[in-house]
């Protein structure tokens, strides 16, 4: 069981908690209450206590939100200024992000769980980079020049898709959201976004930061609320052009069907996984324990490419397992605030309660429980690094996305097996592969269905990089420079040429 020792009883004493600024809904440059005058509470997993009401977005208010980005969309300045103009506004909101990186980092800590300390270090200089990242690409959309056979000056043009409605989760609240909204302003969308109910509170506080920067009103607006009700009035709003969601398959496909039964937007997904990792015989094996364990315990397993299945080769197995478990044992589990701790509570009782039922499930499948398993401390949502070995690839915990700090441990023969195992998912957002020998990273890496593959090393990403799935793992990339295409469309402009037939 990991070590208690750490945080619980100490909660609050690492760092000063910021108290929450921002609780409204924004739209059109203000911050609003919902028309209905509804509230919802959101959570500190940490103590299971109310950090305060946050106003609750219905459908009037969703469409109060379009209003206003329609109108910034049809005739405001926004998508009509020069690409580096609205890089200028980008960059100078990057950098009121980067003043306020302790403030940011506190919220995610205090409204997801999250280790304050990777906040700090990762999560919110992203939004800066992504912000920046996308402002560099702002002034350089351009269209081509066609070669024709024709008499006819023909030429494209790259616009704007329009009001993009962008659904995300509660996993990585800052990433989600720089990650969608960055890209689609560079392009000269407006935007709706609707936080996850769970953690709205750093998004809500990206929006105060967007209007000091220069965005002009209704160009973001951001609506928390909860996914039947506010995202649905998203995913079948008439009057928004675009969606980008990302989450689980089962919403996922909720998306697209509200698109499909009301305007035909274009949606792109990105969903679960159930991604594997291939640990071959000549690894180094407490390498590969650690990137093993770091694989499927970051963010306490709440990670869309979490390594949730681990595949040993038989020669270093027993070693591998022996290694493993030690390791998890000595997991500090306790207040994300406190720099020793390794993985703070689960999001939410919901979540916390879901992997409770997939744990009890695999034991009662005959899977066998070789650490953890258990709840952590008597208050807030923990539970200790968990790992199953036995475990048949019909049983559910082989198969469910359970997004928790859950690992199924089997072994392989060969490398075709470990091959056919790893794609026997319904899944394919990531994979791991972990071995010196170059012909069988290449082998394997061109052999797994899905949309990224790491070898030798778990989380590996970079703006630059495109991101996203295979199979029920969705569609359409986030990240680099195709995330920009998605909220572009292409037009094409034809001219007959003096004496053309076709005057
Ligand atoms: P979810 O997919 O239902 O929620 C994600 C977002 O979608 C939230 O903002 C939610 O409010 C919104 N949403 C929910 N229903 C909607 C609807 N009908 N129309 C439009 N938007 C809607 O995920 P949930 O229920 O929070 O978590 C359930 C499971 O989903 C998790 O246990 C995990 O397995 C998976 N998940 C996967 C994520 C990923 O990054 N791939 C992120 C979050 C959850
Ligand atoms: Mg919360």
């Amino acid at each position: 069981m990991a070590n208690l020792s750490n945080g619980l009883c100490h909660i609050n004493s690492f760092v000063n908690i910021p108290t929450v600024k921002f609780t409204k809904l924004f739209i059109n440059g203000e911050f609003v209450d919902s028309v209905s005058g509804k509230t919802f509470e959101t959570v500190d997993p940490r103590t299971e206590e109310v950090i305060t009401e946050i106003a609750e977005a219905t459908k009037e208010d969703v469409d109060i939100a379009v209003k206003a980005a329609r109108k910034a969309f049809d005739s405001g300045s926004w998508p009509r200024m020069t690409g580096a103009g609205r890089a200028k506004i980008m960059l100078k909101w990057a950098e009121l992000i980067e003043q306020n990186i302790e403030e940011l980092a506190a919220l995610d800590t205090i409204d997801g769980g999250k280790l304050y300390s990777w906040c700090k270090a990762v999560d919110i200089p992203e939004a800066a980079n992504l912000l920046r990242y996308y402002a560099g690409a702002a002034d350089k959309i351009h269209g081509d020049v066609c070669k024709t056979s024709r008499d006819l000056h023909l030429y494209t043009l790259m616009e704007p898709v329009g009001v993009v409605g962008h659904i995300i989760p509660w996993n990585f609240p800052t990433i989600m959201f720089f990650g969608k909204v960055s890209p689609a302003l560079a392009a000269g969308c407006t935007v709706i976004l609707k936080p996850a109910e769970q953690t709205p509170l750093s998004a809500l506080f990206y929006a105060h930061l967007a209007k000091q920067a220069g965005i002009p009103d209704g160009v973001l607006n951001v609506v928390p609320g909860f996914g039947s009700i506010a995202g649905a009035a998203i995913t079948s709003h008439m009057d928004i052009d675009a969606v980008s969601f990302t989450g689980s398959s089962e919403t996922g496909r909720q998306v697209m069907m509200a698109a499909a039964m009301s305007n035909l937007k274009p949606v792109s997904l990105e969903l679960g996984g159930k991604s594997p990792v291939l640990i071959f015989d000549d690894a180094d094996v407490d390498k590969a324990v650690e990137l093993a364990l770091f694989g499927i315990l970051h963010n306490k397993g709440e990670v869309c490419v979490a390594f949730s299945r681990v595949f040993v080769q038989e020669g270093i197995y027993d070693e591998f397992e022996k290694k493993v478990v030690e390791k998890a044992k000595t997991w500090v589990v306790g207040d994300p605030f406190d720099p020793k701790v390794q993985q703070g509570p689960q999001t939410s009782k919901a979540q916390f309660d879901k992997i409770l039922s997939y744990i009890e499930h695999g034991v009662n499948e005959g899977a066998t429980l070789l650490t953890g398993g258990k709840t952590v401390g008597n208050k807030g949502y923990y539970i200790g690094p968990t790992i199953f070995s036995n475990v048949k690839e019909d049983m559910v915990i082989a198969k469910d996305e359970i997004f928790g700090p859950v690992m199924v441990l089997s072994k392989f023969k060969i490398i075709e097996e470990a091959i056919e195992k790893a794609n026997s998912t319904r899944y394919g957002l990531a994979a791991g592969i972990v071995t010196k020998n170059l012909d069988i990273a290449n082998t394997v890496s061109r052999s797994i269905r899905a949309g990224i593959i790491w070898i030798n090393c778990f989380f590996a990403f970079d703006i630059d990089c495109p991101f996203g799935g295979y199979k029920m793992s969705g569609f359409g990339r986030d990240y680099g420079l195709e995330a920009l295409h998605k909220y572009l469309q292409v037009k094409s402009v034809a001219t007959p040429i003096y004496n053309s037939p076709w005057l």
